[in-house]
């Protein structure tokens, strides 16, 4: 029988591994063929999210293909915003749409779901990932942290200035607070029903909370983003923080009570090792479009990635997610080099 493979657990924990172990954000995804099959036959994007045998046999496709350490559910972070109210679609070839919430009477009209009743799909989803799984790699979980959900519901999508949300901080901050307060009692029930159905390690992505000064984020949402920490702690899984564009306050990052913190590539993995003092575990962060360059190339920037990273506590992943158009076989390829290059002497 071949052994669970626990590489990815153990670098959450800082405890010595055999080699650094690697996963993608977004790896499974337009780029793999087999994904696009598998979405036409869903019937779009939030169909196979919303299909349990589906999103498992997507989640399953980079584990298969490229060999990778971790699998991850496959899901999107907009589905409890939908829950709670918020109606959502995802236009072929564009990003989401929202309806939006622009004030605190708007928030009267969301509420804080229940994850089993409403989002029953992807709980269903999970047990049979782990079910087909048998425990060769870790299932990671996962949600969006508050300040990213609150973006897309203020926003109504993706935003290039993030003027709609900025505006209603300096507008209206106790509304503002209100509205992130309930974006995470939506994620801690959320993230908790993800952990009873068997993932076994959740991510945190607050993707655009990088638009916030140092001030801001310690002020509105380093205090969320502890409580919701705080309050899945006692679950027992590694916890993972990503934020894009965190430079300006990886200390914040290191408090906030999560295990790991998973950075992007504009900062070398010794500055962030440095400046949280080993208090985590780091995950990255290699630039997505590294993937686009020669093996030679890429391989020069996976060794420095690992030549920089600690030697306890590094999970290899990407700075952001993976780009729809990477050619696979440099990301076969990498998860190979990581192995490689990451070898520890036992
Ligand atoms: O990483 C994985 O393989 C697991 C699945 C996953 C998806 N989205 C699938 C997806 C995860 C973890 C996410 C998280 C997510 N979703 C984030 C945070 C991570 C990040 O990328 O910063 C964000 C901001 C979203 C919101 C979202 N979903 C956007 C902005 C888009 C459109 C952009 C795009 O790439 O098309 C999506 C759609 C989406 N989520 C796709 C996938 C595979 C593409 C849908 C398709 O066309 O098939």
């Amino acid at each position: 029988m071949t052994q669970p493979n626990d590489r990815f657990l153990r670098a959450c924990r800082q405890q010595k591994v055999d080699t650094t172990p690697v996963w993608f954000m977004r790896q499974a995804g337009r780029y793999l063929t087999e994904y696009r099959a598998v979405r036409e036959k869903a019937g779009g994007f939030l169909a196979l999210c919303k299909t349990p045998e589906l999103a498992c046999e997507v989640t399953l496709q980079p584990v298969d293909i490229l060999g990778v350490d971790a699998a991850i559910l496959f899901s999107d972070i907009l589905i409890p915003l939908e829950a709670m109210g918020i109606p959502i679609s995802f236009g072929e070839g564009e990003g989401p749409k929202l309806e939006t919430v622009r004030n605190g009477s708007d928030l009267d009209k969301l509420h804080v779901p229940d994850p089993v009743s409403q989002t029953g799909f992807v709980m269903e989803a999970i047990r049979i990932i782990r079910r087909e799984l048998h425990d060769r790699v870790p299932l990671v979980g996962f949600a969006g942290a508050p300040f990213t959900l609150a973006s897309y519901a203020v926003e109504g999508g993706t935003s290039r200035t993030f003027g709609e949300i900025l505006s209603w901080m300096y507008r209206e901050p106790e509304s503002f607070q209100r509205l992130l307060g309930l974006m995470a009692d939506t994620v801690i029930l959320y993230l908790k029903a993800q952990v009873e159905a068997g993932a076994q390690a959740i991510q945190l992505f607050d993707t655009w909370a990088g638009v916030l000064s140092r001030h801001h984020y310690r002020e509105f949402v380093l205090p969320v983003t502890s409580r919701v920490f705080s309050a899945l702690k006692g679950l027992g899984v590694p916890m993972i923080l990503y934020v894009n564009g965190s430079a300006q306050f990886l200390e914040e990052m290191a408090l906030s009570g999560a295990d790991v913190i998973s950075v992007d590539w504009r900062v070398g993995l010794d500055e962030a090792r440095e400046r949280t003092h080993g208090a985590c575990a780091l995950q990255g962060n290699l630039d997505p479009v590294a993937l686009y360059a020669s093996k030679e190339v890429l391989r020069e920037q996976a060794r420095r990635v690992i030549a920089l990273a600690p030697q306890a506590g590094h999970i290899f992943n990407l700075g952001h997610g993976m780009l729809p158009d990477t050619p696979r076989e440099n990301v076969i390829a990498l998860v190979e080099m990581v192995h490689e290059l990451g070898k520890k002497e036992l």
